[in-house]
């Protein structure tokens, strides 16, 4: 029999930078033209957004929110180093990273014998990173092709039709399972030696080529008829967690099931006019979580998950549909919100 750990966490970029340019996503959306002037100026932001903001564009509350995320992170390698898993299996979203035109998986089981990443070659708008490597540094790590080829055939079996691959197509590894690895190892003293198996969801969906999973241009916004076809519904990501850990509490490893993204993001939410993220709909899913109230989760429509910006929140989908399927609610949860950092931030342990 298999044991289950589940854990979510983040894979904020912003916290692979320092604290002058955590805030870079919002720096970046307030010098675009296509931004009404009066969003720019920060009289008429949420008054907690102002706050955050100070009178040093974040940098203060950017070494808060390092602070607060790191603990967090600490936890979740710890739960992690207790429960000694064979191998990590993360859900992560590709922003245009791995799948590009040429094909766009719902899901996709990253069955690879090893996984490789030059992370620091696109940085973008981030500049440099915090840990002042340089930019070609290559990190590895060790994939699992055997449970790969074994959760891909259960779940086909259990009527999920999921993609495969045993090689990268256009990137090595995507930022969501390697900052989630990068991470939980931030200060660069116990390693990482857990073979992961990556899990891809096309959360971007509609957006994932349109916009390349990333920040909009609002003085170029894409046409209604430009968008692709959407993301896989939240139910049915749910469900595939649970078929999940079905098939792994069938098998003979010890897995940790993690669930790799940050909640609405800022550049997503329209209604918020892309400068904050929707905090309220993101407190409501958090509660619901931390009571185990899985029905609110699975009732939760792509509609709604569109409309606040919650698009990455498709990778803990599967999370809360495999502790629903082992009848367990979180050890361990925390919510850490934010105006200025791009979106808010969950973590949750649940230990067997
Ligand atoms: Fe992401």
């Amino acid at each position: 029999m298999g044991e289950i750990l589940g854990v979510g966490l983040s894979h904020y970029p912003g916290l692979g930078v320092k604290d002058e340019t955590m805030a870079a996503a919002l720096m970046k959306t307030l010098k675009d033209p296509g931004l009404p002037d009066e969003y720019k100026n920060p009289e008429n932001w949420p008054p907690q957004m102002r706050a955050e903001w100070g009178t040093d564009n974040g940098k203060t509350a950017a070494a808060k929110h390092r602070t607060d995320l790191l603990e967090q992170f600490k936890k979740a390698r710890a739960a992690i180093d207790e429960f000694k898993p064979d191998f990590v299996l993360i859900w992560g979203d590709d922003q245009y990273e791995n799948f590009k035109e040429d094909c766009i998986p719902a899901f996709c089981v990253l069955a690879y014998e090893k996984h490789e990443a030059q992370p620091f070659k696109h940085m973008g708008f981030l500049g440099t990173n915090v840990w002042g490597d340089p930019e070609d540094k290559v990190f590895s790590y060790q994939g699992h092709k055997a449970a790969g080829k074994y959760l891909a055939s259960s779940l086909i079996e259990q009527g999920f039709d999921v993609a495969y691959a045993y090689k990268p197509l256009h990137h090595g590894l995507g930022h969501a399972f390697l900052n989630a690895a990068m991470y939980m190892d931030y200060d660069r003293k116990a390693g990482w030696n857990y073979p992961i198996l990556p899990i891809q969801i096309n959360d971007y969906g509609r957006r994932v080529i349109a916009q390349k999973g990333g920040l909009p241009d609002l003085s170029k916004p894409v046409a209604e008829g430009d968008l692709d076809p959407p993301s896989p519904m939240p139910w049915r990501c749910f469900d595939l967690g649970a078929a999940t850990a079905r098939a792994f509490k069938n098998s003979p490893w010890r897995v940790a099931l993690v669930a790799s993204s940050s909640w609405s993001h800022a550049f997503l939410t329209a209604k918020n006019h892309w400068i904050y993220p929707d905090v309220e709909a993101d407190k409501r899913l958090s509660d619901a979580l931390a009571a185990g109230d899985y029905q609110v989760w699975r009732d939760t429509t792509l509609e709604s998950i569109e409309e606040s910006g919650q698009q990455e929140l498709m990778n803990w989908f599967p999370l809360a549909g495999a502790m629903d399927e082992l009848g367990r609610k979180p050890d361990e949860h925390a919510l850490i919100q934010t105006y200025i950092f791009n979106s808010s931030k969950c973590f949750a342990i649940f230990r067997p």
